[in-house]
């Protein structure tokens, strides 16, 4: 029971150390919660009782599940998502005098994978306040010589209009790295995310839909890459401990330089377990969200992005915007929301915006309203329909002040 409930105090911990820096507050409703029950535990011991801790079969049978998960020929498990799209990028070839053309409403990390190859990163604005997602209108306009390839971000588990950025992808003869890292249960037309372009990235960070701590998977169709991406990922080793332990090989060549990018069995038994939750978990959130969207669409002062979204999304975050009053008045109505002891967060700071881009000079005012106007609610499958409209009710007062 004990080791059931430290993945909450851990959180707890976590909210009160950040709380520091923050609004001081102990929240009671947090943000996001783990989806962790005696399968997490269940799994790890059975690695750690199996004594083979590194990557090995956990890892084989993860991504074997994975690929199946999303319809794709190969998934690669890797240690988190950043360098999963690091991975990409290398194994496409971009690197310097290249251009890459990013969202910059997003984590940092799809911009920083950029740099990590030698290439600059080229921010295209988002859509609009209704839909956070790359403008394929602005892509086209940013194409120059040099551009290699286009990083789309599935905000929040909404796809992108992956019709629009294809078409231009290919006009122009473009790389797409799929940015998945909200998006493990998305869908767009039918398909999964991650699987329209060249590459895509998931995360399983400690608060994705899918969380192993620190986690990552590249999925792709396309053969060449794949062995790229593996060579890359173990050192640009030609065999694995795995391989060697087994007996299926007894030494190995290096062949390029790579890093080690592994994921290791206790990891992979995780985001295993995980997967298994991965449907009724994105029903949950579905089910919390349409609750939210339903008490949220009569305040005039807002935006609830995606409300009439026709895909399935995997449903990562709640995000809603205010109508105008800018970044003073966000932060002054989630600095009240804290008080009430309700988390809240901001998907995301422009990233165009941060120090060490700003000498870029990108304009992109749909991405800045919305960057200073956005606040993240709480939302996970633990959390039960009366906290919605706790949170629809404190935000109806935080907004009338
Ligand atoms: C949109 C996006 N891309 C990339 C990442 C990086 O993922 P990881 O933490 O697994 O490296 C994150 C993680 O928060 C993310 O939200």
């Amino acid at each position: 029971m004990d080791s059931l409930l430290r993945p909450k105090r851990e959180l707890d911990l976590y909210v009160r150390v950040r709380s520091r820096y923050s609004f001081r507050m102990q929240y009671t409703v947090p943000l996001f919660d783990l989806n962790y029950d005696e399968a997490e535990v269940q799994a790890v011991l059975a690695v750690l009782r199996s004594k083979w801790i590194s990557m090995g079969p956990q890892t084989a049978a993860l991504e074997r599940a994975f690929a199946a998960h999303v319809g794709a020929k190969h998934a690669i498990a890797v240690t988190n998502c950043t360098a999963a799209l690091h991975l990409a990028l290398a194994a496409l070839g971009v690197g310097p005098g290249d251009e890459v053309i990013v969202p910059s409403l997003t984590f940092v990390a799809t911009v920083n994978c950029v740099g990590y190859v030698g290439a600059t990163p080229v921010f295209a604005d988002i859509c609009g306040a209704n839909d956070f997602s790359i403008d394929p209108n602005h892509v086209r306009r940013l194409i120059t010589p040099r551009t290699k390839a286009i990083i789309p971000m599935h905000y929040g588990g909404f796809p992108c209009d992956m019709d629009r950025l294809l078409t231009v992808a290919r006009e122009y003869g473009l790389a797409v790295v799929e940015d998945a890292a909200h998006a493990p249960a998305t869908r767009y037309k039918g398909k999964a995310a991650g699987t329209f372009g060249d590459v895509g990235c998931f995360s399983f960070y400690a608060n994705k839909n899918i969380a192993c701590g620190e986690g990552g998977m590249l999925v792709t169709n396309r053969d060449d890459l794949a062995e790229r991406v593996r060579l890359m990922r173990s050192h640009g080793m030609t065999t694995l401990s795995f391989d060697r332990a087994r007996g299926h090989a007894t030494d190995y060549d290096v062949v390029l330089r790579g890093f080690n990018f592994r994921m290791d069995d206790i990891r992979a038994a995780l985001v295993l377990a995980q997967l298994g939750k991965l449907e009724a978990d994105t029903a949950a959130r579905a089910r919390l969200r349409q609750l939210y969207v339903e008490q949220l669409r009569d305040i005039s002062e807002l935006i609830i992005p995606y409300a009439d979204c026709p895909h399935q999304s995997s449903h990562y975050i709640m995000p809603v915007v205010l109508k105008q009053g800018g970044a003073a008045r966000r932060n002054a109505i989630r600095h009240a929301l804290a008080q009430r002891g309700i988390q809240t967060s901001v998907h995301y700071p422009a990233v165009h915006q941060f120090s060490i881009y700003r000498s870029l000079n990108a304009q992109l005012p749909n991405t800045e309203f919305v960057s200073a106007h956005e606040i993240t609610l709480p939302l996970h499958s633990k959390m039960d329909e009366s906290t919605v409209s706790l949170v629809v009710k404190a935000l109806r007062e935080c907004l009338a002040r």
